[in-house]
């Protein structure tokens, strides 16, 4: 589906901001637009001190001028609102606006996303102000989108906020009999007898209580969520065919994304690669297309939108390496290539002040095109053109990875049983890894998705059930998937209390076993694990275990692979349950790619998933397929440093960036990227 009505290409521009030039220099820099390709510029994000100098003084016809000239020169707008930055004066006035970090002592006025997400002031403010954009801009020729506020990062813990969390848990939890209860407030004293006396989370506070740590992050997800209804609110109403996003952040860790994804009608994200040319620039490349599998599987229906990444360098990095010839253009249609409607930069025109004022731009500061950035913009916008008839088409999962916020915060909150090496995020990733490698395509989502579109689900670490989530696993495996999981796995309850029920809690039927303990390894040590003879999938091994082993008892599990060292050696480190019609692996112990990447190899295979070419991809290259009822496209991307040289191509397939007939083979030269396409039916 296409996200923006009556647009039928991808989208090609960024961040530009007109409050920092005088009015002359406007028509110049849009009128750069056309040499690069570019359609599209988001407006408006820090102007509020611009659009509102003085209490409920709006100035907006600068805004104004600005949007008229896009549309005259059929370009688009994505307008934002301003609420990231408030002026100076309406802190002055106000200063409960102001946000509280933990410790509850609320900053001064600077910077940005410095308010508080549940002031009431604020809130009427930003509708206020929406509500006068959306009078005056609502149906302009030139707008496309909406974009509320700025990149959501912390909550707020000042005493409206706290207030604001009372109510949520006791709307959650009806009772404070119940909290405590759940809570297991029982232990070090900690019984609440009246709601006042719950405070939120914080180093000079209460941190010895799992529960109130997670549910604050619920609370805080959902307040967040709640700030940007309200802040809708005015846009739907006067300006109701524009679609509405916010820029996200990947897997930031403060904000649930499935509860501000669910506000959206399109999800957008920030991504900055350090695409540095150097080695761990692959593991780079595969940390970004899980992200970006993550943005389409928010909304499996549509497209997303890559809504800043910049044509250079970013000045927050800690070196500013120039971005190396063609690593632009790989980066780009990377995040085409997993579904992507759009590449939008921070930012179109290089500031001359300002904190930003060293970060890349498509133009830089005096505002020249005859750069080699401008060169390599050009270059990425004649490269979308050209596949531009996959607009609207969304790239298909069989296999998805449960990545799943509360279970983060969960793991992260716990005390024990690896303080520093816990590493959900990078367990995660370190899974999807072997799938990336082979070309098949994942999607990345939380335990409470609906599992029926997938013939594989990998949830490592799943520590934290949330309600329904074990039998909905069960009936997954039941009716004939395929479901892999690993140690420290249904540990506990979606307050943190431990499953009454031996080790992995309501996941032991599935998996057909019991986890009695778990051996925790120091970072130089590891267990040798070996394949048992004759194992179902092939395996061969030997491969090493670090940080976890779990001792596995089977009650009905096959067993692959056993430890073959320390005090139990010969117990069962890999098994496989077969349930209904489908089976469920069990991964006893932490592994390298050694295991990983010969383990899914072989599943993979046995399942036969999709690989975008039928071929094993050499080292550092992924593989990708969008397509549309007619024409099928081939991203092959090159995150290594090497030339790699595919030995095959489809019959028939055309590059599709030159049009030339493709060979026997395909060439992909280091840090690059090729794209083929060939008629759909072929
Ligand atoms: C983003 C932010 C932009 C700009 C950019 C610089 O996080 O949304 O406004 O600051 O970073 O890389
Ligand atoms: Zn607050």
């Amino acid at each position: 589906m296409t996200l923006f009505p009556g647009i039928t290409k991808f989208l090609h521009g960024g961040d530009y901001s007109p409050e920092q030039w005088p009015p002359r220099q406007w028509l110049e820099d849009i009128g750069k637009m056309p040499e690069a390709r570019a359609d599209t510029l988001t407006l408006g994000i820090f102007a509020w001190s611009a659009l509102e100098p003085a209490d409920g003084v709006y100035e907006l016809g600068w805004m104004g001028e600005v949007l008229d000239a896009l549309a005259e020169r059929g370009r688009h707008a994505i307008l934002a609102t301003p609420s990231a930055a408030q002026p100076a004066w309406m802190s002055r006035a106000h200063p409960e606006i102001l946000r509280a970090p933990e410790g509850g002592k609320r900053n001064r006025h600077g910077m940005r996303m410095n308010f508080c997400i549940s002031s009431d002031y604020y809130r009427r403010k930003c509708a206020a102000i929406n509500q006068a954009l959306a009078l005056r801009f609502g149906s302009h020729p030139a707008l496309i989108a909406w974009h509320i506020s700025n990149e959501f990062s912390q909550p707020c813990y000042c005493p409206a906020c706290e207030e604001a969390f009372r109510a949520w848990l006791q709307q959650r939890y009806g009772s404070l009999d119940a909290l405590n209860r759940r809570w297991s407030t029982a232990f070090w004293s900690h019984t609440y007898s009246a709601w006042e006396q719950i405070e939120a989370p914080g180093a000079d506070g209460e941190m010895s209580c799992e529960a109130l740590w997670i549910n604050w992050k619920r609370f805080a997800s959902d307040q967040f969520a709640s700030f940007i209804r309200n802040e809708a609110g005015p846009l739907r109403k006067h300006s109701p065919s524009v679609p509405i996003t916010t820029n996200l952040m990947g897997t930031h860790e403060p904000i649930d994304y499935w509860r501000l994804a669910a506000e959206l009608d399109f999800v957008s994200m920030d991504a900055y690669p350090a695409f540095d040319a150097r080695p761990e620039m692959v593991d780079a490349g595969i940390e970004h297309s899980f992200v970006y599998d993550l943005m389409r599987s928010f909304k499996r229906d549509r497209p997303w939108v890559l809504m800043e990444t910049t044509p250079s360098s970013a000045n927050w990095m800690p070196f500013m390496k120039l971005k190396r010839p063609g690593v632009h253009r790989l980066a780009a249609l990377q995040s085409i290539a997993h579904g992507s409607d759009a590449v939008l930069y921070f930012q179109w025109r290089q500031g001359l002040g300002g904190r930003e004022k060293f970060h890349g731009a498509v133009l830089d500061h005096t505002g020249s095109s005859a750069t080699r950035v401008f060169a390599e913009t050009a270059d990425v916008g004649q490269a979308l053109e050209r596949i531009d008839f996959l607009q609207g088409s969304v790239p298909v999962a069989e296999a998805a990875v449960i990545y799943d916020w509360e279970v983060r915060w969960a793991i992260g909150a716990s005390c024990g049983p690896a303080r520093d090496h816990k590493d959900y995020l990078p367990t995660c990733l370190a899974h999807y890894r072997p799938l990336w490698e082979h070309g098949i395509s994942a999607d990345v989502i939380q335990s409470t998705e609906d599992f029926s579109p997938y013939r594989l689900l990998i949830a490592p670490m799943l520590y934290l059930l949330r309600p329904g989530v074990a039998e909905r696993l069960e009936h997954f495996v039941q009716e004939g998937g395929t479901l892999v999981g690993t140690y420290w796995s249904g540990i506990a309850d979606e307050d943190d209390r431990l499953f009454s029920t031996p080790f992995p809690g309501p996941l032991r039927g599935v998996f057909g076993l019991e986890n009695e303990e778990t051996d925790i390894l120091y970072p130089d040590e590891s267990v040798p694990v070996a394949a048992r003879e004759g194992n179902a999938l092939g395996l061969r091994g030997p491969w090493s275990a670090s940080t976890f082993c779990a001792q596995i008892r089977s009650h009905g599990a096959d067993i692959l692979a056993r430890y073959d060292g320390e005090f139990y050696a010969g117990s069962p480190a890999l098994t496989r349950h077969t349930a209904g019609r489908g089976e469920a692996y069990y991964i006893g112990f932490r592994s390298g790619p050694d295991f990983l990447g010969e383990f899914y190899g072989k599943l993979c295979a046995r399942l036969d998933l999709p690989r975008a070419v039928p071929v094993d991809l050499p080292a550092g290259v992924t593989a990708r397929i969008r397509k549309t009822s007619e024409t099928t496209v081939l991203f092959l991307l090159n995150f290594s440093a090497e030339r790699r040289e595919i030995p095959w191509a489809m019959a028939g397939s055309v590059d599709a960036l030159t049009g030339e007939t493709a060979g026997r083979s395909v060439v992909i030269p280091p840090h690059s990227s090729r794209v083929l396409r060939w008629p759909a039916e072929a």
